[in-house]
């Protein structure tokens, strides 16, 4: 029999479960999600709403003791969930993770390709970018997820109905100035995902992409308020932007019905820019 906290917990996340669904969050009851990136910021907040809907998690990420402690709080709320480590720039700890997903979960439905580094916004011109940063961006956002994607890819399609959302950002769309390092990497993002679609279409995996803009986050903190005031006035729904705001797209995207929209690129930025 569980303890009381125990079953006490669980009772306040079903609670939750159920105003999640009261919001028209889509149910991901009995999908197994792998989210990167989840110790910390929209990671996190996008596993808070994957266990909201009733996905059960794999939490990965190089930040050990966080990711555990995010786990353990998602897990006291009564969410099914587990951490593993993982380093996107390390492809034989790619591998690892996966064999560890392998062996535990066997399959999964959905991969959030979320983890990143992040160059600050009015950083060095285009001229000033050292080589170890692009590269490092490179390894980690683009390899990093190319890496991950590939390495389960065979439990995706295991699923019948496998999909995986990447973070891109709309600083590729709109391109963002003093930032290229990071620019280049989600415009790569957004590519791989319309070729990835095509080849893992061919499997019923569903691929599609995310392009926030600036959010209101710990990794936007440095960001001096009047630049988070400009974009936020820029708006269609003029406004400041949080994870929170975004989850419920994501969630969508990783439900069955979302294979439709296989390929596309989802500017999620309250109309900021338009595809
Ligand atoms: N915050 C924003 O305003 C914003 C806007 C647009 C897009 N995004 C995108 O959202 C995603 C999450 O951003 P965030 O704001 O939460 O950033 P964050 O820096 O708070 O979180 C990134 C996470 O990725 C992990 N990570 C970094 N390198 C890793 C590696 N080598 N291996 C494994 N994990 C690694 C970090 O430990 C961290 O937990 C990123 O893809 C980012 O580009 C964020």
């Amino acid at each position: 029999m569980a303890a009381p906290h125990a079953q006490l917990a669980a009772s306040q996340f079903s609670e939750s479960q159920r105003e999640a669904r009261r919001r028209g969050l889509p149910s991901l009851e009995g999908r197994t999600i792998v989210i990167t990136g989840a110790a910390r910021g929209v990671g996190r907040v996008l596993a808070e709403s994957c266990a909201q809907a009733g996905a059960r998690l794999v939490l990965a990420d190089l930040l050990e003791n966080e990711g555990r402690e995010t786990a353990e709080a998602l897990s006291k709320a009564g969410a099914d969930v587990r951490f593993a480590p993982i380093d996107l720039a390390d492809p034989a700890s790619i591998q690892r993770f996966a064999a560890d997903v392998a062996g535990r979960e066997g399959i999964v439905h959905g991969l959030v390709n979320n983890a990143a580094i992040a160059t600050g916004i009015g950083g060095p011109a285009f001229d000033e970018i050292d080589l170890e940063t692009w590269d490092r961006v490179m390894q980690v956002n683009v390899r990093g997820s190319w890496l991950a994607t590939r390495a389960l890819a065979p439990m995706l399609k295991a699923s019948g109905s496998g999909r995986i959302v990447n973070l891109a950002s709309d600083t590729a769309l709109w391109g963002a100035p003093r930032l290229l390092a990071y620019v280049a990497s989600k415009g790569a993002i957004i590519a791989m995902t319309r070729s990835l679609a095509r080849e893992l279409g061919l499997a019923g995996v569903g691929v599609t992409a995310v392009a926030p803009g600036i959010l209101r986050n710990e990794a936007t903190d440095y960001v001096p308020e009047e630049r988070h005031r400009m974009y936020e006035s820029l708006r269609a729904v003029p406004g400041p932007q949080t994870p929170e705001d975004i989850a419920p797209t994501v969630v969508f995207l990783l439900t069955h019905g979302a294979l439709a929209l296989t390929g596309q690129v989802l500017p999620v930025n309250a109309g900021f820019v338009f595809t």
